[in-house]
């Protein structure tokens, strides 16, 4: 039998309401996709437009924002026509929204909150992302193009404009829009912001600087935020890392450079993008899509021992061979922390039980007030 985990004050994962790691062999409901207002951008092609084929067939509402307008409004025309109820009460549309824009970016969720018949917001999907085309704006490789002028031109940083700046500001107004428009979030109403950061947010990509560095830049906000989002705001946060999928994103001597190797395949993204959206109990985790593995399960376990963690191999079971492609990763930042995380985390739960006790005090004494005013009428 395992032995419970010893008690460690320096472990933050309750405090911030982390769920356990996500078993990704196990299956999912999806029933909870129904009725879901998901705004999502970049929405128009490969996996935010996945993700809006594969959610409307379960019910989501779905706000798509993008810069692609012909494909936008083609997607969603598929998506209505689609829609299983006649007179449909499914809500689908598009709306341009360059997420370098805040402006856009606003308006995209202003809609979604007027319009959504549910008048909510209950998750978000931060999917608009580019990568490095060419080699005349490589970060890398600065070269003087005008003879004329004796120094290099300001490096063209659109990649970090579109994949980090954009994903700052859909962050910003999804912390902003999800509990203001779900005040019981922390109760029982789901919020979800989901992130898509990507093998390059993990390893390096030689070659995509920029791209690299946005995607790790990615993957720091999730961090942070994992710890924040929820004791502040009721917001769950979770974040997805694909390797190579096949979709518009990759250019043609990308696709070159891995002609022969294997791809992560879309269908495992949309798959583990769903487990997340729609199990409202994952909250802060992180997982990777890669090409599928083959997996043999035994039944070795770990068993927790004075120096650390002991493997303990058992016989091999005979069972089914199975494939996987999604794992976790980067589940362990608050598993042990040092005293500036732990004490600014405790100062937020403080402040979170004080607002809790105000809001009390408030609707406690409203009810007196409210009594007394309705005695003198
Ligand atoms: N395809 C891959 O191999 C891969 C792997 C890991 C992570 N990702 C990430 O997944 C996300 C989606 O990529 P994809 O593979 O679906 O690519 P895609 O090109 O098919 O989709 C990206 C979408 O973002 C939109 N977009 C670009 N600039 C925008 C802007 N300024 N404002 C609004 N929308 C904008 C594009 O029009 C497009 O519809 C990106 O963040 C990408 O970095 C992709």
């Amino acid at each position: 039998m395992a032995t419970p985990p010893k008690h460690d004050a320096w472990r933050v994962v309750d405090m911030i309401n982390q769920s356990p790691p996500v078993d990704c062999s196990k299956a999912y409901d999806t029933s909870s996709l129904a009725g879901k207002t998901i705004l999502i951008t970049g929405g128009a092609s490969g996996f935010g437009a996945a993700f809006a084929r594969h959610w409307a067939r379960h019910g989501a509402h779905l706000i798509i924002g993008d810069v692609n307008d012909g494909a936008g409004e083609e997607l969603v025309a598929e998506l209505r026509s689609s829609s299983s109820s006649e007179p449909t009460t499914q809500f689908i549309t598009y709306q341009h929204c360059d997420v370098t824009s805040w402006t856009d970016q606003l308006a995209l969720f202003k809609t979604a909150a007027a319009s959504s018949p549910t008048r909510t917001i209950d998750a978000v999907v931060a999917g608009a992302g580019i990568v490095e085309r060419g080699t005349a704006n490589l970060f890398d490789l600065p070269q003087n193009l005008d003879s004329t002028s004796p120094s290099p031109p300001p490096p063209a940083l659109q990649v970090l404009a579109v994949n980090l700046t954009g994903v700052m500001y859909t962050t910003h107004l999804a912390l902003f829009y999800l509990p203001l428009l779900n005040p019981n979030s922390r109760g029982n109403k789901d919020s979800h912001l989901l992130l898509i950061s990507s093998i390059a947010g993990l390893c390096p990509l030689p070659g995509q600087t920029e791209y690299t560095t946005s995607k790790h830049a990615v993957m720091g906000l999730f961090r942070a935020l994992r710890g924040t989002a929820w004791t502040t705001k009721g917001v769950r946060v979770n974040v997805l890392a694909p390797y190579f999928v096949d979709t518009p994103l990759l250019p043609p001597a990308g696709l070159a450079l891995l002609a022969g190797g294997a791809k992560a395949e879309l269908e495992d993204v949309v798959d583990a993008g769903t487990r997340l959206m729609a199990d409202e109990g994952i909250r802060g985790r992180a997982l990777v899509v890669g090409p599928k593995m083959r997996v043999v399960d035994c039944d070795a376990h770990h068993e927790e021992e004075d120096g650390g963690v002991r493997i303990v191999e058992g016989e091999r079971q005979k069972g089914e061979e199975r494939r996987q492609a999604v794992w976790e990763v980067y589940g362990d930042d608050y598993e042990r922390v040092e005293v500036f995380m732990w004490r600014y985390l405790a100062v937020l739960n403080i402040m979170r039980a004080i607002r809790g006790w105000v809001g009390f005090v408030k609707d406690f004494l409203g009810i007196f007030v409210g009594k007394r005013g309705e005695g003198r009428r």
